[in-house]
């Protein structure tokens, strides 16, 4: 853990943008470390992402604990956020700080993520208290998704909106050094931007945030289920590993692999068959 990175990244609220991405494991950690992100989230979207889920609900502290450690190899100089799963802050303070302790001890977290506004903000304040640095995020949360009725854009009307509004502040009073804003109008995510302090990342929420983010699958193309309207697609991981796995199949089939260069002799043979 590099320390004060959670620090680093809030008070740059207003210069560049921020820059996260999500990783699961050592290779996408790689990925994102080598382009030089601000941060990295270890999101809960590993169980649509890498897990094949259709929600993040099934993802367990022992999954996140497991990308988590993966994703630790891979960074050495950038901000390691880790997602508290579902059920692993709702129910109680203690549980909340047993659990963000072990991200932070057992999976190499600089911080913790949790979903929902003022409700929330009492867990947050005694993470705070503990030395665990929180980002929060709002809007769209993926773990309440049934009671929201689907992957829907929040904060359409006036009073969703000043709920959010509300969050936002609370959020920042409860001692969060950043927020992500999921699924919103464009003029909520900049209104927001203004309203806290601390930088607000976005994802699907405009142009005006302080930072964006994305799920590392979805912008490398390499996701199966259908992309939100938010997503940019940088290239397509998906088509170029499936037309690789077949010309694979095609060159074992055809007897061209292994070729000459793949195998090993004898110190005196030649090559038999
Ligand atoms: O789990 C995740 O990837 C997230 C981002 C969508 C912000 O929470």
């Amino acid at each position: 853990m590099v320390e004060g990175l959670a620090m680093e990244f809030r008070n740059r609220k207003g210069s560049v943008p921020l820059v996260m991405v999500t990783a699961y494991d050592y290779p996408t950690a790689r990925a994102a470390e080598d382009a030089g992100v601000d941060a990295v989230l270890v999101g809960d979207s590993v169980g649509m992402a890498v897990l094949g889920h259709t929600s993040t609900i099934p993802v367990t502290m022992e999954e996140m604990l497991h990308h988590s450690r993966a994703v630790r190899r891979g960074l050495e100089k950038t901000l390691m956020v880790v997602d508290m799963p579902f059920l692993s802050y709702q129910v109680s303070v203690e549980d909340a700080l047993r659990n963000a302790g072990r991200l932070m001890q057992e999976g190499g977290a600089d911080a913790v993520k949790l979903e929902g506004g003022a409700a929330v903000a009492d867990r947050i304040e005694a993470l705070v208290r503990a030395g665990i640095p929180v980002m929060g995020h709002i809007g769209l949360t993926p773990q309440s998704v049934h009671q929201l009725g689907g992957y829907k854009v929040q904060g359409k009307d006036p009073d969703a909106a000043s709920r959010l509004l509300d969050d936002a502040r609370r959020l920042e009073e409860a001692g969060c050094f950043a927020l992500v804003v999921e699924c919103i109008p464009e003029g909520l995510g900049a209104q927001i931007g203004r309203t806290v302090s601390i930088p607000v990342i976005g994802i699907g929420a405009g142009a005006y945030c302080d930072g964006q983010v994305l799920v590392m699958h979805d912008l490398l193309g390499w996701s199966y289920h259908p992309a939100p309207k938010f997503v940019k697609r940088y290239a397509d991981f998906a088509g170029a590993a499936a037309e690789a796995v077949r010309q694979y199949a095609s060159d074992v089939r055809e007897r061209r692999f292994p070729a000459v260069e793949h195998v090993y002799f004898p110190e005196s043979g030649e090559r038999v068959g």
